[in-house]
């Protein structure tokens, strides 16, 4: 079996590390593995398989001088606008988890799962997006109940946790609580999130835009509709709380016909990388806990709407530095591969 030199630009961060732990779990094939960073933290060191690797700073050249073959960049939008082209020339695949690229028509923003044929696109710019995180688990939802029953509208609340802003946004929340802890709330300080996080909710995740609408609420819409070749109406507010890790999303969806829990669940039950958590008299369904360092996307609260039998109500939670990043680049490598 071929193995490839495999380059992560952005290996120190939340996103990098869990990027090398999926590949070392799923036994990617790899021949040799590059970390990648800026300037700040080359040389120190990373590891992977066992051994220690010397994390190299991200350049221009480095990506022909080490020939990576697989570039995974999760450093942030500049990053990507600056170095995939580089990457790209030097011959490598582009799997670029920030939104950069994304919405490009000639790059194909893929979910395994759902549109895996979209894969075969990346010959066009040597590209692959990978979804926002929030986005990823909910079309891991939405796409199979789609191809059941036929969505005609989508409304989805979510619940993000703090790593979604990266290690500084955990920094930041412990930070916080131990100022609390020790009656010190007034030394809180917000520099990630707009507002102090610890014992809060913010609704506002990235910029907001002219329509009144976060960058993060359109990334989820225009994203869906990309991945599932749709375009269906659909509203999001994103919503920053204080857990640690996974993301939470609690989505109302209309269908064209009148629904009913039974085979939401039965195809819930079926659908790739779903586990479905909905016993509520034993207290079970999803929450973060229990997705965390995982890689499913975990279902439940599944009910009809009281007043219009199409409408279907439902919580879902997944682990966003796995599902929403990292094991779905994964995922994306692993079939690239089998083409
Ligand atoms: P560094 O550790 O050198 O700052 P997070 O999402 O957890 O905040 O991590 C961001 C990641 O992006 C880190 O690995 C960080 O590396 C990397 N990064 C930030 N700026 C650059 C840059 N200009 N070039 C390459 N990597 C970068």
């Amino acid at each position: 079996m071929k193995r490839y030199n495999v380059g992560i630009v952005g290996a120190s961060g939340a996103v990098g590390e869990e990027l090398a732990l999926v590949l070392e779990e799923q036994k990617f094939p790899v021949a040799k593995f590059v970390p990648l960073a800026s300037a700040r933290s080359a040389g120190e060191t990373i590891s992977f398989g066992g051994k220690d690797y010397e994390i190299l700073e991200t350049t221009d050249e480095v990506f022909a001088k080490e020939q990576i073959e697989i570039a995974f960049f999760s450093a942030g939008g500049n990053v990507s606008a600056r170095y995939v082209p580089s990457a790209v020339k030097a011959g490598a695949l582009v799997i670029d988890n920030t939104s950069h690229f994304r919405m490009e028509s000639d790059v194909p923003l893929v979910v395994p799962e759902v549109n895996s044929e979209d894969i075969a696109l990346y010959k066009k710019r040597g590209i692959i997006a990978n979804p926002n995180c929030s986005t990823i688990q909910m079309v891991h939802i939405l796409a199979p109940l789609h191809r059941a029953f036929g969505i005609e509208r989508v409304d989805v609340s979510t619940y993000q946790a703090v790593s979604g802003a990266g290690k500084k946004g955990v920094d930041e929340l412990f930070t916080q609580m131990r100022h609390i802890v020790n009656f010190n709330i007034q030394e809180c300080e917000a520099e990630v999130f707009a507002h102090r996080i610890a014992l809060n909710a913010i609704p506002h995740i990235d910029v907001f835009l002219d329509n009144d609408y976060t960058k993060e609420e359109m990334k989820m819409i225009n994203e869906t509709n990309k991945i599932m070749h749709t375009n269906i109406p659909i509203s999001a507010t994103c919503v920053r709380v204080p857990v640690l890790r996974s993301h939470s999303e609690s989505i109302t969806i209309r269908f064209k016909d009148a629904i009913d829990s039974a085979r939401v669940k039965e195809v819930l039950k079926n659908a790739p990388s779903v586990v479905l958590v909905d016993d509520v008299k034993n207290n079970q369904y999803p929450m973060p806990l229990i997705a965390t360092e995982t890689d499913q996307t975990y279902v439940g609260r599944i009910r009809v709407d009281n007043f219009d039998s199409r409408i279907l109500h439902l919580w879902c939670v997944a682990d966003q530095l796995r599902v929403g990043a990292a094991t779905n680049a994964v995922r994306i490598a692993q079939k690239w591969i089998e083409l």
